[in-house]
């Protein structure tokens, strides 16, 4: 009894400290020091490195320091590093909270690892990211693929549905683990507090790639964070909607079905041991900005964005990609702080409508895709940013709209891959590279895939169909160019037959 009252009471100061950024500050406090560093790095707080310090500014090389007693130790933390992750695994409302120097990709991987076993069963979303692949190759998890839900209107797929994941689950009681992206990279969110009642029911855990959804908790609308939701483990890219430096992100745990001694062990062994004190320093000054104005801002940003779609969507043959309609066709919720637009109706290819906003308007987008466009709105965005995007596209309306509408096939493949042996399997097997014509019935020991957004066409393990080839060809004719690891051109690394 005595020990909950102190835990709750230990809950309470986390939460009303939210405005404190402990290892921020002790790494400013550092930096101010007059310190002769006989310690790496060895641009010693910038006084060897002039270019990058006349671009960056000397405050920021003095912060770019390694691990001390002061600044505590990412693999072990102790101190500043605790803190900050106690404040922000209050903050996401997780029991414990890891900082990540690699990104989410190490996020998932150390999740997939500390789920599952070599043989174990993971259930998975088949429109799952690159590092989810790795992560089950690194493993030696068993994959069971779900299929998401396709839109073949805009071109993407969604989420999960519950159907699907039933199903999985009764036709694989063995399974573990369970996998969602959540929300997808467009933007799309799956029933998740069912799926996670579903999954727990049946002793399966559930693991969150929440890569595009670190602002959830802080939306003011009813959306549901993975958290809330009910999910085991979830890790956010906080350097994507979170506001703090590229390749850092969090690992949350809830420690009922995910042992916290296993995450941080592996962790320790998949991340460097001279973790980035830059990125780590900017999780936890953005983690207060979040919980200090991140729901405001957004929320002040909301009615600018409607403003922008209706006037994007009048007399246009554009199309967004908005809420109601992903409920109403998928049954699914959506974050409305993606901006997926359909630029086909207008006779040109996402990947056309991408680049001539980049060339002529100087408007980077987020990713394009055989039909749509798509932005990441942040809380960083005006009124002025979001109308530059709706003015460019409608003068590329004016000046390059044609009549007709672009419709192919291989935009909305949802062919099924058949996974003949294991991605462990086929990335330790005999290979061989051949032209990707003659590849058709071969097993892939490559991943195939354009980026973003990073889904497989074909991942190791998978039998190479003529859909596969055929998509290839497809994203190499409209986008120059396909991710594969093979290294001659128009080749495609395969499993050795009788091998
Ligand atoms: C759905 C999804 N999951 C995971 C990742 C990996 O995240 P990170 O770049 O933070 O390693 C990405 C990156 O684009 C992604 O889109």
């Amino acid at each position: 009894m005595m020990n909950s009252i102190k835990e709750l009471a230990g809950k309470r100061d986390l939460l009303l400290n939210q405005d404190k950024m402990p290892l921020f500050d002790a790494l400013v406090q550092y930096a101010k020091q007059d310190v002769t560093p006989f310690d790496v790095p060895g641009h010693k707080m910038g006084s060897t490195m002039t270019p990058l310090k006349q671009v960056l500014g000397e405050m920021t090389l003095r912060m770019d320091v390694n691990s001390m007693k002061e600044l505590d130790l990412l693999s072990h933390p102790q101190s500043v590093i605790k803190e900050a992750q106690e404040l922000a695994a209050a903050a996401f409302g997780a029991d414990h909270a890891y900082f990540l120097v690699n990104g989410t990709t190490v996020g998932i991987q150390a999740m997939i690892m500390a789920v599952c076993k070599p043989g174990d069963t993971l259930l998975v979303p088949r429109n799952g990211h690159k590092s989810v692949m790795d992560g089950i190759i690194l493993s030696g998890a068993r994959p069971v693929f779900i299929q998401p839900e396709v839109d073949y209107h805009f071109g993407i797929s969604h989420g999960v549905s519950i159907g699907s994941v039933e199903r999985a689950i009764q036709e694989h009681p063995e399974a573990k683990a369970l996998l969602i992206t959540y929300p997808t990279y467009f933007g799309s969110m799956s029933d998740l507090q069912a799926i996670c009642q579903l999954a727990h029911a049946n002793d399966v855990t559930v693991i969150v790639d929440s890569a595009h959804g670190a602002h959830l908790p802080f939306m003011s609308d009813d959306m549901i964070d993975p958290i809330s939701a009910g999910a085991d483990a979830v890790t956010i890219s906080m350097h994507k909607t979170g506001g703090s430096l590229t390749q850092s992100s969090i690992l949350l745990v809830k420690e009922e079905r995910v042992a916290p001694e296993a995450i941080q062990k592996l962790l320790s062994m998949l991340q460097t041991t001279s973790a980035n004190y830059l990125l780590m320093s900017s999780l936890d000054v953005a983690r207060r900005e979040l919980v200090m104005n991140g729901s405001e801002r957004l929320h002040q940003l909301r009615p600018t964005i409607d403003a922008a779609i209706a006037e994007l969507e009048t007399n246009s043959r554009y199309e967004v990609l908005k809420p109601d309609y992903v409920t109403k066709h998928f049954q699914q919720s959506y974050d409305w702080t993606k901006l997926v637009i359909r630029v086909n109706g207008i006779g040109l290819t996402g990947f056309d409508v991408y680049t001539m906003l980049k060339e002529s308007y100087g408007i980077q987008m987020e990713l394009a895709e055989g039909y749509v466009v798509m932005a990441v709105i942040s809380n960083a965005d005006t009124a002025e940013s979001i109308g530059k995007l709706v003015n460019a596209l409608q003068d590329i309306e004016r000046r390059f709209g044609q009549q007709n509408v672009i419709m192919s096939t291989n935009v909305t493949a949802d062919q099924v891959n058949q996974l003949v042996i294991s991605p462990r399997e086929a990335f330790y097997a005999e290979q061989e590279s051949v032209f990707i014509d003659d590849a058709i019935g071969r097993i892939s020991a490559d991943t195939l895939m354009i980026y973003p957004p990073g889904i497989p066409l074909v991942i190791p393990g998978e039998l190479i169909s003529e859909e596969v080839v055929q998509q290839y060809h497809y994203y190499r004719e409209t986008l120059g160019e396909v991710l594969i690891e093979a290294k001659e051109a128009n080749h495609i690394t395969v499993v050795k037959e009788n091998a």
